[in-house]
């Protein structure tokens, strides 16, 4: 019996997205073929579009990155409530509640095949959320399902010359996502750092993934090549 803890960037639900339902749908065959597996599965939902805009229009006002981190952490949640709710439909059997903390979420998955959760307190984002959850459950691997297929050295949106990598160490993550902080609400690194820097600690491995690839995702719950960074 495997046991996975799952990020899902919550870019990854986002309305510019073609064919959104199409990946829910196939989410939700993956989760139903792990749970025939007799796997045990944590899924960390990211706040895409709904964390950004809502923390964009309220910057102006709000004079504290800890109010604007709990902006962010209710759109996680509304995100993950959208994921909890689809596989709950479709007859899986997942935790009835959206767990506040991360020691909630562990208990909860000793009861069930399936947790999902969002963010939980200010000050880092759900990378390091699904991480710590992995650390904290015993978790075979934790997978961060992004919108880039590998951790590259800089920012390929930015720099066409930024080199791919498809192993690292966590030293090396560590090194490319920078000092373990959080500095500001909003968007981060291919990895939260913060997360970078728990998963180096405990050496729990991470496979980093665009998680807009459903085969990707599924292969790397399954502990199959999926084709983006292995780290650890
Ligand atoms: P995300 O986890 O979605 O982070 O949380 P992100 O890296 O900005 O975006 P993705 O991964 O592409 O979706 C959104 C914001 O919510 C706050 C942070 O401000 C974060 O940037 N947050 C989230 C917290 O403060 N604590 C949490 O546990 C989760």
């Amino acid at each position: 019996m495997a046991k996975v803890v799952a990020a899902l960037g919550g870019s990854l639900l986002r309305p510019e997205v073609e064919e959104r339902h199409a990946w829910l749908e196939s989410l939700t065959e993956v989760v139903r073929d792990c749970v025939a597996m007799d796997d045990k599965l944590g899924i960390v939902v990211g706040g895409g579009v709904a964390a950004r805009e809502g923390i964009e229009l309220a910057r102006p006002i709000v004079d504290s990155e800890d109010r604007l981190d709990r902006i962010g952490i209710a759109a996680t949640r509304l995100n993950a409530t959208i994921v909890r709710e689809s596989l709950a439909d479709a007859g899986i059997p997942v935790s009835g509640s959206i767990p506040l903390s991360v020691n909630e979420a562990v208990s909860l998955l000793e009861e069930r095949q399936v947790v999902v959760m969002g963010g939980t307190r200010p000050g880092h984002t759900t990378d390091a959320v699904a991480i710590r959850l992995a650390v904290a459950s015993g978790a075979d691997r934790c997978i961060i399902a992004t919108n880039v297929a590998k951790v590259h050295d800089s920012d390929p949106r930015t720099n066409p010359d930024a080199r791919s990598f498809d192993t690292l160490t966590h030293s090396q993550l560590q090194k490319i996502v920078g000092p373990a902080e959080h500095s500001k609400a909003g968007p981060s690194q291919v990895v939260d750092p913060i997360g970078a820097d728990v998963a180096a600690e405990a050496g729990m491995p991470l496979c980093i993934l665009d998680g807009r690839s459903i085969s990707a995702l599924r292969s790397a719950i399954e502990g199959e090549e999926f084709g983006g960074t292995v780290v650890g």
